[in-house]
């Protein structure tokens, strides 16, 4: 009840001064940094889950520390044995104190992140009565002045609902030891626990909360009284989210005359081996045969036409262009470790955030990617033709890095990157094309000082660059990361260029025979 919210808030600050001046200090920043909770609202499998991960993503891809405070954990965690649905029955009162603790306990942790250090906390439950949102409210406006946001997900497509709870809730860990059968009648029970008590965001007596109610997963949408910046971006982005399949292709344009000589940036056109690779892409595009493909490419002359020859409708994104290297357009690594060794440096310690004089940090791609990223997730399905720096910033906000390795990922010449999203997450295919490509990837060299010789700065990156293998054999490997499943797919060598009758070039002609007499 309210008042033992009230009695909670005092000895929260009792316990903690430094919590007191922090508190008091948001309050006086109220219009510009005040934390934001965005309060899920919403009967089970309505896919407030799926809401929660995927704004989440997003907002720390735009740079916003954000984190997602799941009240079913909690719950887990209390109570190990889950039995059956009566444990969510509004009349089991020994359950309703359980589950009520453990909403209380996620939202202290969650109001602590926000006063240390977060600046939009995911607050996923049910909160699906006044009363429970009465108190979100109070505790999070009035003991901390925070923002509170509610994201309402209404559905009554019965679809959609058994759709949900066949792909993601049988699978939880309540339903561990039970056919899927059981645990799709079972859960049904527990939505008709929650129906006795539910009742919607009231517009007249909740009329002044913030809110979004999103109606059959972005049919319809009804917004009320947005409070302040972030939350009109949280509008924005539901609002262009959709669950439909589809797929989305990414790829570096074919190897340009540049990377052949290690150089960075510039408007090159293709090296002999990109041409290869665009035909070898139109052609794994055709046999894939998929439904209203659009591909998009950047201005550069190497994307557009690594493009060319794909029969699908095209669109040139000045967004998609290269990270911008300043001064350092057109240099190697080892010119620039010789003629700018403290710039080099300085990128090595903190790469994300290091802009090139003259030029982009990969934060600053990042800013610029976001319409992007708010078209592709409006779109279905695409095909990207970018560039390494962009393609990193791309892949870092389906596979969720932070920004310490997003300037790191590996992202190959000649490589088609099968993104599908899926339950909470992202499946990542990658398909290594057979044409032979120079590996234009630098790793973060293990001295990063300021007076580092041009060795230590360039020698790990040549080592590697040597004796990494060229040649793809027939293989395929499987594993996890944060949530991705990732596999790597080898494409068959009978569908290779022809040697003789596309390439001149020995080096290549060697490695398409190679893998031919691997198949
Ligand atoms: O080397 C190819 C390239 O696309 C350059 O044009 C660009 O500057 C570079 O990759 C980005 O990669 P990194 O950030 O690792 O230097």
């Amino acid at each position: 009840d309210i008042h033992a919210w009230r009695r909670h808030r005092s000895y929260t600050y009792q316990r903690n001064p430094l919590l007191f001046r922090r508190m008091s200090q948001a309050c006086r920043d109220r219009l510009v940094r005040t934390p934001t909770v965005i309060a899920m609202c919403g009967l089970p499998a309505r896919g407030k889950t799926y809401i929660s991960k995927k704004l989440a993503r997003y907002l720390q891809w735009i740079g916003i520390k954000t984190k997602v405070f799941n009240v079913g954990e909690y719950r887990r965690d209390a109570v190990k044995f889950y039995a059956d649905k009566d444990f969510f029955d509004p009349d089991n009162t020994e359950a309703v104190a359980v589950r009520n603790l453990c909403a209380q306990q996620a939202l202290e942790d969650m109001c602590n992140y926000l006063a240390y250090d977060g600046e939009v906390a995911i607050f996923d439950a049910t909160n699906t009565t006044r009363e429970r949102r009465q108190n979100i409210y109070e505790y999070c406006t009035q003991t901390f002045c925070f923002r509170v946001f509610f994201v309402e997900s209404i559905c009554d497509s019965s679809e959609i609902i058994e759709s949900n709870i066949r792909e993601v809730k049988s699978k939880s860990p309540d339903y561990k030891d039970v056919t899927a059968e059981e645990a799709v009648s079972d859960f049904l029970s527990r939505i008709q626990q929650y129906e006795r008590r539910y009742e919607t965001i009231n517009d007249k007596s909740e009329r002044n909360y913030s809110f979004i109610k999103i109606f059959n997963c972005g049919e319809r949408f009804l917004v009320h009284k947005i409070g302040g910046h972030m939350q009109s971006r949280v509008v924005y982005f539901l609002m262009n989210i959709h669950i439909l399949p589809r797929t989305i292709y990414l790829t570096r344009h074919g190897e340009s005359t540049l990377n052949q000589q290690y150089r960075l940036g510039g408007d090159p056109p293709l090296s002999t081996n990109g041409k290869l690779f665009a035909e070898a892409l139109a052609e794994y595009m055709a046999n894939e045969n998929i439904p209203d493909l659009i591909v998009w490419t950047s201005q550069m002359q190497r994307c557009v036409q690594t493009a060319a020859k794909i029969n699908a409708p095209k669109e040139q994104w000045k967004a998609l262009n290269e990270i911008n290297a300043g001064i350092c357009e057109g240099l190697t690594y080892m010119e620039m470790a010789e003629r700018f060794s403290d710039e080099l440096a300085a990128r090595d310690q903190s790469k994300f955030y290091y802009r090139y004089p003259g030029g982009e940090s990969y934060q600053d791609l990042v800013a610029r990617l976001e319409p992007v990223i708010m078209e592709l997730e409006r779109a279905e399905n695409v095909l990207v033709i970018c560039h390494q720096a962009v393609a990193r910033c791309i892949l870092g906000y389906f596979l969720n890095k932070d920004a310490d390795d997003l300037p790191y990922t590996e992202v190959p010449l000649h490589t088609i990157i099968k993104l599908t999203p899926v339950a909470y997450g992202c499946l990542m295919e990658c398909i290594p094309l057979p044409v032979e490509a120079v590996n234009t990837h630098r790793n973060k060299p293990t001295n990063c000082r300021r007076n580092r010789t041009v060795q230590d700065a360039v020698d790990e990156f040549l080592i590697e660059r040597d004796t990494k293998p060229v040649a793809r054999t027939k293989s395929e490997i499987f594993y996890n990361s944060s949530g991705t499943k990732i596999k790597t797919t080898h494409i068959d060598g009978s569908r290779l260029p022809r040697s003789d009758s596309t390439s001149g070039d020995p080096a290549l002609n060697n490695i398409c025979s190679l893998i031919q007499d691997l198949h």
